[in-house]
């Protein structure tokens, strides 16, 4: 997880700075800086958010060369002492990823006065005494690359070389953006769009070398070239546009979401440029989080337009099941990030086993989107909220399409393009009334069976991540097997009942539930006396659940500002999920 920035040039600590704010969706235990000031290594770091360190920052210093960093702690407790860069004899760096041999490795220095409890400050140990033999920074990380293992993206600096930055990375992103003869890394794109849309993408195992010069790559000690992308999207640069938060920016951008995505893949009434899943027998969706739950919108899009049987698993289970490949099946991973750790292991491990494998990816080249044997990219644009809103949407959109695509259904195709005005209508409601009533509670379930269950799935990860009130989805049938003995007066339900084919059963569930006093509230098409409080939806067909979605990110959204919460970095949380 966390963001890491460096910078060569002009304004350097300017730069670094922000970056770094641009990458704090990554984490946000603490944050620090290391910069040269009259050839020395100097090094400020503060524990929370980077506005603590911010205070102590001389943005006019006259520096050339520095690295930046925002944390989500992996080893050792969120404080100061923890926080990046951390130094050891000439060595300074600032790392994102998780070292396995630590332990291995601190035990092998173990003469060394360690400050911090974190994996990190051994690397830097390790540099330390590999360039006192090498006496040559090459040599250095070459070896270093040898001797790690785990996760790393890592800006380094070298006292004895302070107008130089090195960088290496493996299985952790890193960019190189380039503008004159200004250089600046990064671990994500939007931490380099206020200088530059052109940027290299690092392989595992390269090697930068940035200079004033300009930057040089190195791979198995040899100088290598490297290709420039160019982002052409620089027009969804990083701001709030006005809105109090990210998530609100986001789910406003929700309707374009949803056009750009059709303009892609609709032409004269018909699904093109789509990858075409209809010479497979089965699909294994893997996913994670909220991408998860697109995964189970995909299934129910999947066997119902495509019949082909699906299956949904959580990356972090997958990994550690048995499976039963053959040629006929596809495994699609679902992903904004394109870096979560656990849905990458799957897919790497698919691809071992040379199943046909897509990946369902919105960070253009990420390691995901690079791994998979196909790739489709979702049309969200850059997302900062940690609570994924316009990217989950996105993300269920494409599967839906997948699906299409195989039916060509010109009926549901047609309606796909009356859903982007539908939805800036309910963006347009309000929700703050019904906010104040489910911010009371401190425990809620969300019901529904099939698909309105897989809503309610999001619905509740939404709320609960950002209201910080415990919240579970269930499937409204499973209630009497058990969690029912958990309903009283102080459990709210909120349900969606939307699915003709199922709602039936769903209300009746709902009655056994009101029987216990406890307080129902639905997301309903439905009119009737299975609740206390109802969010209206009025239409009623198979796109319904893209209209649902809406109310259900923006009750979470107005339920976290009653609470006064950080809605955008909620605790805890980073928006990339990088490890284990
Ligand atoms: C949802 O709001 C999340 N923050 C989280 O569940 C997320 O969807 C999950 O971590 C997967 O991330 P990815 O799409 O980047 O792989
Ligand atoms: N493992 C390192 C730490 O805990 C880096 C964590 C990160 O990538 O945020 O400090």
């Amino acid at each position: 997880m966390c963001g890491i920035t460096g910078f060569v040039g002009k304004n350097s600590i300017r730069n670094t700075m922000i970056g770094i704010k641009s990458l704090e969706y990554r984490g946000y235990d603490s944050a620090g800086i290391a910069f040269i000031n009259n050839k020395k290594v100097e090094v400020l770091k503060e524990e929370g958010k980077i506005e603590n360190l911010e205070k102590f920052i001389n943005y006019d210093l006259d520096s050339l060369i520095s690295i930046a960093h925002t944390r989500w702690a992996t080893h050792g407790a969120a404080n100061k002492i923890n926080a990046h860069p951390h130094s050891a004899g000439k060595i300074t760096l600032v790392h994102n990823g998780i070292i396995e041999n630590y332990k291995e490795l601190k035990n092998k220095y173990k003469d060394y006065k360690y400050k911090s409890e974190t994996d990190t400050e051994v690397i830097a140990v390790l540099m330390n005494e590999l360039y006192s033999e090498y006496k040559d920074m090459l040599k250095t990380l070459n070896k270093a690359i040898e001797i790690l293992k785990g996760s790393y993206a890592l800006a380094i600096i070298n006292s004895d070389y302070p107008d130089t930055l090195y960088a290496i990375r493996k299985d952790s992103p890193l960019i190189v953006g380039v503008k004159d003869s200004d250089t600046m890394l990064a671990s994500d794109v939007p931490a380099i769009l206020h200088f530059t849309n052109k940027y290299y993408l690092l392989d595992n195992y390269d090697i930068v070398k940035v200079d004033s010069k300009g930057v040089r790559f190195y791979n198995d000690n040899k100088e290598i070239t490297k290709r420039i992308n160019i982002y052409d999207n620089s027009s969804d640069i990083t701001s709030k546009n006005g809105y109090d938060h990210y998530m609100l920016k986001e789910i406003n951008e929700e309707p374009s979401v949803f056009r750009n995505t059709l303009k892609e893949y609709i032409n004269n009434n018909k699904i093109v440029n789509m990858f075409d899943i209809s010479k497979y027998d089965e699909i294994e969706i893997v996913a994670c989080g909220s991408a998860y739950h697109a995964g189970c919108l995909g299934k129910h899009y999947i066997e119902e337009y495509a019949n082909i049987k699906t299956n949904v698993y959580y990356a972090s289970e997958y990994r550690y099941t048995k499976h039963f490949y053959n040629s006929n099946i596809l495994v699609i991973v679902i992903s904004q990030s394109g870096e979560t750790a656990d849905t990458l292991a799957a897919l790497k491990m698919a691809n071992d086993n040379n199943v046909d494998t897509l990946g369902i990816v919105n960070v253009y080249k990420s390691s995901i989107a690079r791994e998979a044997k196909h790739v489709i990219y979702t049309k969200a644009g850059i997302e900062i909220s940690v609570a994924t809103t316009k990217a989950y949407m996105a993300q269920s959109l494409t599967l839906l399409l997948l699906a299409l695509n195989v039916k060509q259904d010109s009926s549901i195709i047609k309606e796909l393009f009356k859903i982007p005005s539908i939805l800036t209508k309910y963006i347009n409601r309000t929700y703050k009334k019904i906010a104040k009533v489910i911010a009371k509670y401190n425990h809620i379930f969300y019901l529904g069976r099939e698909i309105d269950y897989y809503l309610a799935l999001e619905g509740s990860l939404k709320l609960k991540e950002i209201s910080y009130i415990h919240s579970e989805a269930y499937p409204a049938g499973e209630l009497k097997h058990g969690t029912i003995s958990l309903m009283d007066t102080n459990t709210l339900v909120i349900s969606v009942v939307t699915d003709d084919k199922i709602k039936e059963k769903t209300i009746s569930n709902l009655k056994e539930v009101m029987a216990r006093d406890t307080k129902v509230l639905s997301i309903t098409n439905t009119s009737g006396d299975f609740y206390d409080y109802k969010v209206d939806i009025i239409e009623n067909d198979s796109l319904t659940p893209f209209i649902v979605m809406i109310p259900m990110q923006l009750i979470a959204y107005e339920v976290a500002r009653i609470k006064g919460y950080d809605i955008d970095k909620p605790r805890n949380l980073a928006k990339s999920v990088t490890v284990e």
